[in-house]
């Protein structure tokens, strides 16, 4: 099966499963059903483009019922693109240009701002509007890397408490309206962490009751995490209890009309695996087994230190060894995994690496000169080709 489609697709390839993605799609859905019955207000779960944007992955997630999050012009066209109209998009963006912030209001889409350098800016060209902030309240975030913690002292997300008056000022000149707040506290929890995780939205949703009591809407961001190893699956029914629990605290004092979340790795991770080619096997101080899928095709394991499964094909009865799994790049990061005991395989065998369908693809680079690989859509016995394998071509004509 894998050399088939290798040999069909080419190598390296990013292969989805079209039945796990729609599992993981429901239970979000499940997720956001149970919420809204407990809570008696509308939960909307929009997916976090950025963990994966092809196209034919976003029908399939608009299909099972979800919303969208986007951050960029390409985002924001592509969720168009596949049809989801303007109430279900939201545009959570970081330091944009103004010619974007235009891009936004002229689609009619709803803005989550940053920074009231940004509210300020937004003001000046767009007054009378409404707008989403987002705070920082400043308690750590939680997330699998401190890279990916985006709340806290040491971050740059967010408006911090102490700017709020200012914000309350450039919000009057303009006769802007916050319909809404945001908090993404950072990206990976599991159930080690859940109680984490609900410390910072309650610190969030004191917040919100203190300064900002007549939103309508409340978004709490993604981060719900899987397991890349041997954890235990995140638990949605103890994490609906919970956060059932603590959002009947609060939103009695508020106005809510509803609650979004925005996760990413959640819906798309576990449908996706990287399939390449063992290219050599040398023994240094340590075994590294040398494979076509390098750095600039899954970044996450040297950017970091992200742990992904990896397997050799055919399985073999050979002796045991240790060793890492590289790439092709001309850095020492470019390692895919560390300390793997396997056996000892062949040049020319295969290797599968797991849970590559959240921010495999997007992190992509042609790094080194590196042409991504095709993707493909696995759905039942059929393969299906979702991108094309980048061709020289392509890179070329960008720079004619
Ligand atoms: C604002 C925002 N929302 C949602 C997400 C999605 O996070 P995750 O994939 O962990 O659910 C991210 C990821 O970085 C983000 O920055």
């Amino acid at each position: 099966m894998i050399k088939k489609l290798l040999n069909k697709y080419g190598s390296p390839l990013y292969v989805y499963d079209k039945s796990i993605l729609i599992k993981r799609c429901n239970e979000m859905i499940e997720f956001k059903n149970r919420l809204e019955n407990n809570l008696n207000v509308d939960i909307s779960m929009h997916y976090s483009i950025k963990a994966n944007e092809n196209l034919s992955l976003l029908k399939i997630i608009k299909d099972c019922g979800l919303k969208v999050d986007s951050m960029s012009e390409l985002e924001l066209y592509l969720s168009r693109l596949v049809g989801f109209n303007k109430d279900e998009i939201l545009y959570v963006c970081n330091n944009i240009t103004e010619k974007e912030m235009k891009n936004v209001h002229d689609n009619n889409i709803l803005i989550c701002l940053d920074s009231i350098s940004q509210v300020e800016t937004w003001g000046k060209n767009f007054p009378n509007t409404n707008i989403m902030v987002r705070i920082n309240t400043g308690i750590l975030g939680v997330g699998h890397s401190d890279k990916v913690i985006t709340s806290g002292k040491v971050t740059k997300f967010g408006i911090a408490i102490s700017e709020i008056n200012e914000l309350f000022n450039i919000i009057k000149k303009y006769n802007l309206n916050i319909i809404g707040v945001h908090e993404h506290l950072g990206s990976l929890f599991l159930n080690d962490k859940m109680d984490n995780y609900l410390e910072g939205i309650e610190s969030f949703l004191k917040v919100v009751v203190s300064y900002f009591p007549n939103v309508e809407i409340i978004d709490l961001g993604g981060g719900f995490g899987v397991p890349y190893k041997d954890e235990d699956r995140l638990d949605l029914n103890l994490l609906c209890k919970k956060l059932t629990d603590l959002l009947k605290k609060y939103i009695k004092q508020l106005h809510l009309k509803e609650i979004k979340f925005e996760p990413g790795r959640y819906i798309v991770c576990e449908c996706g695996k990287i399939y390449g080619i063992v290219t050599s096997i040398k023994k240094l101080n340590n075994y590294y087994i040398g494979t076509d899928i390098g750095m600039n095709d899954l970044i996450r394991p040297s950017m970091y230190d992200a742990y992904h499964k990896i397997e050799l094909s055919p399985k073999r009865d050979t002796e045991k060894i240790i060793a890492n799994f590289c790439g092709t790049i001309c850095e020492s990061s470019d390692i895919l995994g560390k300390d793997r005991i396997v056996n000892m395989p062949k040049v020319n065998d295969n290797v599968v690496i797991y849970n590559t369908g959240a921010y495999g693809y997007s992190m992509s680079s042609n790094y080194t000169g590196r042409l991504r690989g095709a993707e493909v859509l696995l759905d039942g016995d059929k393969d299906i080709l979702i991108r094309k394998r980048e061709t020289i071509e392509d890179i070329i004509n960008l720079q004619k």
